[in-house]
């Protein structure tokens, strides 16, 4: 399976351009695939609860590039690591969005940059930039130490008054309060108040997202059930608190304006662009990008914490090397507290990268083509839908010997490796291309945090009584849940 010479997309003509232009050898119809049924074709395989698991089973048995069939139209699979970046990399000029998800996404108010396309997408993903870059990530990791203390803090005393504690529940509802704080510069402190209206929302509209989208009819369109009516209650009580977010940071910039110069959130950042370059977004874009980013940054960055704990429970070794690695950088520091330090973690980013190739938050990226093309050697007529995975080389030998263990120590190297060599080219956790994930150092920056703060403080015991973890899709890929049981470290590494 081993298609690293093919590349990829070759052509993106014009729609006025003659077909005959584009070089290719084969039609998608001539692809294999799994046997259709009559009329619906492979619709009742595609679980969305079970995608990943089913997509990983079809690339075993047919390869790369297969073809899959919903009510008469082909969908192009890929997952040879080299197509999927190209045809990441073409977006938003010749693949958009599949508009399937995006439409739902809109109907809950989570509009934003994810679902924007074309010259709209390039105005907001500039917003957007200047929302979440290196500088913005910088200003706000003081606010990030005080939130992680504030995790260690919580469970240090339930462990030393004998009571449980929830790291599942504690790693989503810390991190709501960190892209409230970091979107919105707000602390609404979840992680002690349980019931948090934001987060229950926030939770709602997942839920309605991962069913809407693995609905085989939208009948939600026709007529509303209760679920469908609170979620719609859930988008606008979502809508309400951005929107009074937005009004208390213009009154408190208006107070301050030396924070324009310093903004230490996006909101913050985005309303310094708009006065900067006089441009022309509306409240309406701040309110859609400031709800994407919580949206999409919460159960992403919880939940790939999650995994790696799981991953830790059942590789001692590797608990033991990160652990080490804390302890040599945090020293006497209960937590990291001096951003220099983020970059010497190795080990910790070894295990992130290792963690998503085996459990990746989002395993697959749907997109649609805007013009007939060629992917690999195949013709892919325009308004094609091609699920791209972002995890395709994670199990293939040849790229991830052992493929099946969790070696961190795969990602570490003396020298960077040459191009064909280097694991981070084979694998998409945050996507790739003009639409690479904004949030990605945001959400490193808190995993590294968090977990140089668990090694370095807790022991982590797997749970025997716990019921065994399930891979859940809703929307992302979370585990079930997180069977540790933290104990507080009585001895360090070096001690
Ligand atoms: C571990 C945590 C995260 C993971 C695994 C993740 C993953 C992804 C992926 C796979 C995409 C699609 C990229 C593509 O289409 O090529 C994406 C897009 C996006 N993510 Fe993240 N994400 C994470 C955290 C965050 C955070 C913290 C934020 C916000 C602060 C965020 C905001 C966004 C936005 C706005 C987009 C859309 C970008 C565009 O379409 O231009 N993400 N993310």
């Amino acid at each position: 399976m081993n298609t690293t010479t093919q590349t990829l997309v070759s052509t993106a003509l014009p729609a006025s351009e003659p077909k005959t232009e584009l070089k290719y050898s084969r039609m998608i119809a001539d692809l294999p695939g799994p046997k259709p049924w009559p009329y619906v074709g492979n619709l009742f395989q595609l679980k969305l609860s079970k995608i990943h698991i089913t997509m990983e089973k079809w690339i075993r048995q047919f390869g790369s590039l297969f073809r899959i069939e919903v009510f008469g139209r082909s969908i192009l699979v890929v997952s040879d690591y080299a197509v999927v970046s190209g045809i990441l990399r073409e977006r938003p000029g010749t693949f958009r969005r599949n508009q399937v998800g995006v439409n739902i996404m809109k109907e809950l108010k989570i509009a934003g940059v994810f679902a924007a396309e074309g010259d709209d997408w390039r105005k907001q993903r500039k917003l957007v930039m200047r929302g979440l870059n290196a500088e913005v990530v910088r200003n706000f990791f003081p606010t990030l130490v005080r939130m992680t203390e504030r995790l260690m803090l919580r469970w240090k005393t339930a462990i030393e008054n004998g009571k449980p504690v929830d790291v599942h529940r504690d790693l989503k509802a810390m991190s709501l309060d960190v892209i409230v704080a970091a979107a919105m510069g707000f602390d609404i402190d979840a992680l002690n108040h349980d019931g948090n209206q934001l987060q229950l929302d926030i939770d709602n509209l997942y839920r309605r997202l991962g069913s809407r989208i693995a609905a085989h009819y939208p009948y939600w369109r026709r007529f509303k059930l209760p679920v469908d009516k609170a979620a719609d209650r859930s988008a606008a009580g979502v809508e309400k608190a951005v929107l009074e977010f937005i009004k208390d940071t213009r009154e408190k910039l208006k107070q301050h304006p030396e924070l324009l110069q310093k903004p230490s959130n996006m909101l913050e950042a985005m309303i310094a662009a708009i006065e900067d370059e006089g441009s022309s977004f509306t409240d309406q874009e701040l309110v859609g990008n400031a709800i994407t980013s919580v949206v999409g940054g919460e159960d992403t960055t919880a939940n790939s914490i999650a995994w790696m704990i799981n991953a830790l429970l059942q590789n001692p070794a590797a608990a033991a090397s990160l652990a080490a690695e804390a302890d040599a950088v945090l020293g006497d520091e209960p937590l990291l507290r001096d951003f220099e330090k983020l970059s010497q973690l190795p080990y910790l980013e070894a295990s992130h990268n290792e963690s998503q190739r085996l459990k990746m938050v989002a395993p697959v990226i749907g997109v649609v083509s805007n013009i007939d093309c060629v992917v690999a050697d195949i013709f892919v007529p325009k308004n094609t839908i091609i699920f791209a995975s972002t995890v395709g080389a994670s199990f293939e030998e040849i790229h991830f010997p052992q493929s099946e263990k969790f070696l961190p120590e795969r990602w570490i190297f003396d020298e960077k490796p040459d191009e064909g060599d280097d694991p981070t080219r084979k694998l998409f956790p945050f996507g790739t291309g003009a639409r690479l994930c904004p949030g990605r150092f945001l959400a490193l920056t808190e995993i590294k945090m968090v977990v140089s703060m668990i090694m370095h403080n807790f022991e982590l015991e797997f749970d025997k009584s716990a019921p065994p973890v399930r891979d859940l899709m809703n929307f992302f890929m979370v585990p079930s849940g997180v069977p540790v049981r933290l104990k507080l470290r009585t001895k360090k590494v070096g001690q």
